[in-house]
């Protein structure tokens, strides 16, 4: 069993959450809480776990973290009838795992997935996968103007290519439709460095009158935007 904690300081208590890739039992984590004095215990979904598994499989350690994924569970969860999501940047299937979960036993819904690295999106398709998911192999630039629009896209490409595809995932959102682009803290994972936001540039879209954003600042940095109806 792998076991995360995260700990942080605010000015009135410590808080400490701990993350689990297997299911262990209430009981368990109600113990190892108390021992930890954590407040919080997030068990990872089954699916997320075996994603986690396959990952180690290639050494790939560029998957969502569990606080992005259950965000994107729950943006999931609130798609409409008949609602269309798309992930950019498949990696093994972490994410797309987490987006399944929010939608729970749905059929009303299409989750198309895009990973241009062939060896990835294999390892990705070698898990089960409701009929609704859709696992395509290519380059997200060129596929995205051609795919019709969606309720829900998850922009996780690495850092340089995402200001490229801004204007394409904002053309490709219905109105009303969400966006929520990963990995917008410079700081994340590089200690106390200093990082100039070069490819993150999420400013631009920021300011984008097309959309009303909010900058997540937890976990890997968040940028969450809903497209305006025109
Ligand atoms: C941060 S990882 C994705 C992690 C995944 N969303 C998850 O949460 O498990 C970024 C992925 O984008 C893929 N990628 C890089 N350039 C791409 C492109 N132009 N189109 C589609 N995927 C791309 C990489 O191969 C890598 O697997």
């Amino acid at each position: 069993m792998e076991l995360t904690a995260n700990t942080g300081t605010s000015d009135t208590r410590s808080w400490v959450s701990l993350t689990f890739d297997h299911e262990i039992s209430t009981a368990e984590v109600e113990d190892m809480k108390r021992s930890l004095g954590a407040r919080t215990a997030l068990q990872v979904p089954p699916a997320v776990g075996a994603g986690y598994a396959r990952a180690r499989q290639i050494g790939f350690n560029k998957f969502c973290c569990p606080e992005v994924g259950a965000l994107m569970s729950v943006l999931a969860a609130a798609v409409p009838t008949g609602g269309r999501i798309l992930e950019l940047g498949t990696g093994v299937g972490v994410g797309l795992a987490w987006i399944v979960h929010g939608l729970r036993s749905r059929t009303d819904v299409e989750v198309a997935s895009i990973e241009i690295d062939p060896q990835k999106s294999g390892l990705a398709a070698s898990a089960r996968w409701p009929d609704w998911v859709t696992l395509v192999v290519g380059d997200a630039k060129e596929l995205v103007p051609s795919l019709g629009e969606f309720d829900l896209i998850f922009l996780d490409v690495p850092r340089g290519l995402k200001a490229s595809l801004f204007e394409g995932v904002i053309t490709a959102l219905r109105p009303r439709g969400q966006l929520l682009i990963d990995d917008m803290n410079p700081y994340w994972g590089k200690g106390k460095t200093r990082l100039p936001l070069d490819g993150r540039d999420p400013e631009r879209l920021l300011e984008d009158s097309r959309v009303a954003c909010a900058l997540l600042q937890y976990a890997s940095g968040m940028i969450l935007a809903s497209r305006l109806p025109d």
